[in-house]
């Protein structure tokens, strides 16, 4: 299995909840945002449809710049909702999984992917979901 190679310190023999999120990841996520989570080529320009290309998870991307929450919900939901929640009409590429995968499933794809980022970035983002959880709006 080449699961875990270059994040070794994480995905640790026998932690189901990665290597669960990591094969949920490959199914359902690396069709748009890479199998290394490296996204879509010229992803902050929008393509000929008015769409955004899916940008990497890695960190490289924005994904860490947002705290658990709003990744959750960004997922569950699809962009397209999100954005309308906020009075924004969007026509957006990222679907919402709330209908194919469990809250459960979606928390672990979600720590697959922070356990991808080198420590300091991890760090920044579990900043800003303590912020963000302090806030109490969630
Ligand atoms: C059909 C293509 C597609 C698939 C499949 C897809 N995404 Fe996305 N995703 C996008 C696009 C495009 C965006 C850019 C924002 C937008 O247009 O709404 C995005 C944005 C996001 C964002 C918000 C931006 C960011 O970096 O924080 C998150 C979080 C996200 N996707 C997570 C996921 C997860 C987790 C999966 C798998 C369960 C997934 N996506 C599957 C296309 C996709």
């Amino acid at each position: 299995m080449v699961l875990g190679q270059g994040f070794a310190g994480d995905l640790a023999a026998g932690d189901l909840k990665l290597e669960e999120g990591a094969a949920l990841y490959a199914e359902n996520c690396a069709p748009c945002h890479g199998a290394v989570l490296e996204g879509q080529p010229d992803w902050r320009s929008p393509g000929p449809d008015g769409r955004f290309p899916a940008p990497p998870h890695d960190e490289t991307g924005h994904t860490w710049h947002h705290p658990d929450s709003v990744l959750f919900d960004y997922t569950k939901l699809g962009g397209k909702v999100i954005m309308a929640r906020q009075g924004l009409e969007f026509d957006s590429g990222m679907p919402g999984f709330g209908g194919s995968l469990t809250d459960q499933q979606i928390h672990n794809i979600l720590a697959y992917i922070r356990s991808t980022w080198p420590e300091e970035v991890r760090e920044m983002q579990a900043e800003r979901t303590r912020a963000d959880t302090e806030n109490g709006d969630r």
